[in-house]
Parts: structure tokens; sequence; C-alpha cells
């Protein structure tokens, strides 16, 4: 890739499942750069994980969480930065990273999200209903802001590094 864009942090974007940690350290270790995962950093911060924060405290607790966590993690000289499904659906976090850095919106179909989402089913927001329903629903509402990413790439079933290859692709 070349290195002219490749001095600014590149934020994977995209709904539960798609697989935005696992590209994410995968093209970080492609490009020599830095990894860090957003949702790890809250739990750090917080001292609790992910879904503790949503029992405690409610949606609105994490996402103020969030947007601070990755406000800091943008000025930190990271190469890659995974994020969680909602944080580039938040309007200032969206400008954020779309200001600092190059935002890559990591899609795939619903049923592949269905699979993997249920092989660790840990997420808060699935389990107020059929996750089906719930993922189907995320989809449409997010996708909108979601495709203000710069790159879009899709991630089928394939190996991780077609996806990590097709992302080098899209940044040279
Ligand atoms: C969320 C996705 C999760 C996590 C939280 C909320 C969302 O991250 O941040 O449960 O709103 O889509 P992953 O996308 O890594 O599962």
């Amino acid at each position: 890739a070349s290195a002219g864009r490749i001095d600014r942090p590149l934020v994977l974007v995209g709904l539960m499942g798609v697989g935005k940690s696992t590209i994410g350290r995968r093209l970080a270790n492609a490009l020599d750069r830095s990894f860090v995962d957003a949702d790890e950093e809250i739990e750090r911060a917080a001292d609790r994980i992910v879904s503790e924060i949503f029992e405690a405290h409610g949606e609105a607790y994490f996402r103020d969480g969030e947007r601070r966590v990755i406000a800091r993690l943008m000025d930190e000289g990271h190469g890659v930065i995974a994020t969680g499904g909602g944080a580039f659906v938040d309007d200032e976090t969206r400008a954020l990273v779309l200001e600092k850095g190059i935002a890559i919106w990591l899609d795939c179909d619903l049923e592949t999200l269905v699979e993997r989402t249920s092989r660790k089913n840990t997420r808060p927001l699935l389990k107020s209903g059929e996750p089906r329903a719930i993922l189907q629903g995320l989809k449409e509402k997010r996708s909108p802001a979601y495709a203000q990413a710069q790159i879009r790439v899709v991630t089928d079933d394939g190996p991780h590094e077609a996806t990590v290859n097709r992302i080098l692709e899209e940044l040279a």
C-alpha cells in the first residue's frame, strides 16, 4: 500500500460479527503497524466487560465512553483501530474518524453475521430478542452511516488473507 495515504489510522467499522478485530489485527501485521481494539480499550478504562457496562449503566453511557476512548486512540498514532459496531454510527465519532483517519467499512451478508455472532453471543444488543431480526434491523438502520466510510470491502467467508489483500488494494 502506498505510504502517502496510510499515515492516518485505518479505522475498521461495520456490524458486529463482520470480523473487524480479526481483520484489523491481520491488516496491522501486513502493514507492520500497531493494532488496537476500541472495545478492549473501553473495557480496560472501565475495568468491566462491555456487557457489564451496558447492564450497569445503559447504552448511552457506553456511547459516551466509547466516544472519548476513540478520540484518544485517534491521537495516539496507532496504525489500525477496530471499533465496536455502533461507534461509527455516532455522529461525533464518525466525524472525527473521517477527519483524522481512513474509515474502512467491512460489510457482509446477513446470514454470515448471524452465523458469526452465534458462535459467541456476548453482545448485549443481541440479547433482547431474535438475533437475526435484530441484526437485520441494525443493518438497515446503520448502513447509511457505514456507507460514509472512505473504503468499503465485502468480507465473505473466504480466507481472512483475501479480505486483507482487498483492503491493501483499495489503499494502494
Ligand atoms: C455494538 C457492538 C459491539 C460492542 C457493543 C455494541 C454495537 O462491538 O461495541 O456490544 O452497537 O453494534 P462488536 O462490533 O465488536 O461486536
